[in-house]
């Protein structure tokens, strides 16, 4: 109970910042705090934002930028006008969408990816937990072909099954791939950022990193063992997937 308390003030306390420094969110602390532990955007940076709504990363991006920088969002709720940046609404996992987002970048590679992209919750914590997960690995498959060598990528995740896999699968893509818990993070033990810098874009595979994460957990979870099934009379063996 107590701790809860000490959480519930704490993100009162980010949220009142928030507001009396022109923020839209209180999330735009966390950005501010990643930026200055680890300087994710450049001045004249091309920035994507991933899950932009209500806007506070990409007001924070827009400053970082500045005037020769180029801010393009996507989030599934429309989200207001912010200064200086380029908002669009739809789904990043939708063909479309994405074609859209080529067409608005036109040609520019981007120098930094910053997602804080959160999955509707259901509350069940598991069936969330799995669906971010998911949903990371299809932001990095959008995403990296895009990204300039040099680049960054800032992408939130919830603590869990899945975790160490999908960074095993990126980190050979970086210089640097940590976790990091900003303060104004509202419940540090389940949720948390993973920094990558230094991308390597020659270090990328065929394979997407969605297929690769997969691979890992079906081999990790036991889903692709393969078991014989008797009903054959023959010297052939007929396998199926557990
Ligand atoms: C925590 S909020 C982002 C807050 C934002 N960074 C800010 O500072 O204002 C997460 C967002 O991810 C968005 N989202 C979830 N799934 C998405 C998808 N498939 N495509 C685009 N956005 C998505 C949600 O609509 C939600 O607005």
């Amino acid at each position: 109970m107590a701790d809860h308390w000490v959480e519930n003030h704490k993100r009162d306390s980010w949220r009142k910042q928030a507001k009396a420094s022109g923020y839209r969110a209180r999330s735009a602390f966390k950005l501010k705090q990643i930026q200055q532990r680890w300087n994710v955007i450049r001045e004249g940076d091309v920035v994507f934002d991933v899950g932009c709504h209500p806007g506070g990363w990409a007001q924070v991006a827009v400053e970082e930028a500045g005037e020769t920088g180029f801010v393009l969002g996507v989030d599934l709720q429309a989200c207001q006008p912010v200064e200086g940046a380029t908002l669009i609404m739809g789904d990043i996992t939708d063909s479309h969408i994405q074609s859209k987002l080529d067409e608005l970048l036109d040609g520019r590679k981007l120098n930094s990816i910053i997602s804080d992209i959160s999955p509707h919750i259901t509350g069940k914590w598991d069936v969330d937990q799995a669906v971010a997960m998911n949903l990371v690995s299809m932001v990095f498959d959008y995403s990296l072909p895009h990204l300039s060598d040099g680049g960054s990528f800032v992408t939130k995740l919830f603590q869990g099954v899945g975790v160490d896999e999908l960074i095993k699968v990126v980190k050979p893509y970086f210089s640097v791939c940590k976790r990091f818990s900003p303060e104004a993070s509202r419940n540090s033990s389940s949720e948390v950022y993973l920094v990558c810098k230094n991308f390597k874009s020659w270090k990328v595979k065929d394979t997407s990193v969605n297929d690769l994460w997969e691979e890992m957990m079906d081999s990790k979870l036991g889903g692709n063992e393969l078991e014989q099934v008797d009903s054959t009379p023959s010297s052939f063996k007929v396998m199926r997937k557990k």
